[in-house]
């Protein structure tokens, strides 16, 4: 097996490559004067089973990974898995209005038409249930909040908190290993930039908490997740995402502890999603 990486994904295909003992192959990339991406395997892919670590956070990243994907087919790679952490357009898994496109249909369509396996982490629709099949596409889509829940183990008098009622088994999965109690909020979306936090009478008083989301987006939905469960008497709040996009900075947290995983590569990724990716690749 060969580990290839694109080049915001190369710190986390080290790790799993370690993970595996696998050797890393190479690839050069360039980028025209007009943007247009340029691929080229450095390294023989053909009869290999090649991987690519290739996390999708810009439209440019999902044009290196179909490309790269497409330079393995070409070149007689025997077996291709893409794993693609942060999988882009993933929120809108349906059409939420009336002739919307459903973009993670099309984008997962897209992957799978030059991959023989997806591997992704915790894919928003995850939360449907979705973690083997999406809109006919097979998927395998990996839990990593344990193991950000075991990030924050040790924490005395914890509790784990989703900011709405969509993500509460996400708070589940890192209770269970952490032992603490659970519960979340009530959040209403009033714009892509817009949400409102419903008060809920949790028992926070005196409690550190630890609120858990699968994405940061705008950073909203956790900055008034945190002020409400501060405003209801939490000692000390904490942060944990698994994709942390802060498409508005970081500065809106400041003086919180934001806790992210690899899936996105920033300074506030502490928590490696690797070694689910590795269990993955092994079996
Ligand atoms: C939505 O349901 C997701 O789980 C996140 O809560 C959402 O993507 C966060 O977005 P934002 O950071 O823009 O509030």
């Amino acid at each position: 097996m060969i580990i290839f990486s694109s080049r915001k994904s190369e710190a986390l295909a080290k790790e799993v490559a370690k993970g595996l003992s696998a050797k890393i192959g190479r690839i050069e990339t360039k980028v025209f004067p007009d943007g247009e991406i340029y691929i080229r395997l450095l390294t023989s892919v053909k009869g290999e089973e090649v991987v690519l670590i290739n996390t999708t956070q810009t439209n440019d990243d999902l044009i290196e990974l179909i490309l790269t994907l497409s330079a393995f087919k070409e070149n007689g790679a025997k077996k291709v898995t893409a794993v693609v952490p942060h999988l882009i357009y993933q929120r809108q898994d349906c059409a939420f209005k009336e002739g919307e496109a459903i973009s993670a249909k099309v984008v997962l369509e897209i992957i799978d038409k030059y991959a023989d396996e997806i591997i992704t982490v915790n894919a928003h629709f995850m939360e449907k249930g979705c973690k083997e099949k999406f809109e006919g596409v097979e998927i395998n889509n990996l839990d990593t909040f344990p193991l950000l829940g075991a990030h924050f183990k040790g924490i005395p008098d914890l509790v784990i908190i989703s900011p709405d009622e969509g993500s509460k088994d996400y708070a589940k999965a890192a209770c269970s290993v952490v032992g603490c109690p659970h519960d979340y909020l009530v959040k209403k979306r009033i714009s892509g930039e817009t949400v409102e936090m419903q008060p809920k009478d949790l028992d926070v008083k005196g409690m550190n908490v630890v609120i858990l989301d699968d994405i940061i987006a705008t950073g909203e939905t956790m900055k008034k997740a945190a002020e409400m469960l501060k405003k209801q008497g939490a000692k000390k709040v904490y942060l944990g995402c698994v994709h942390c996009i802060f498409a508005k900075g970081t500065d809106m947290f400041k003086g919180i502890e934001v806790v992210c995983t690899d899936s996105i590569p920033n300074k506030l990724s502490k928590v490696s999603v690797a070694p689910v990716i590795v269990k993955a690749l092994k079996s």
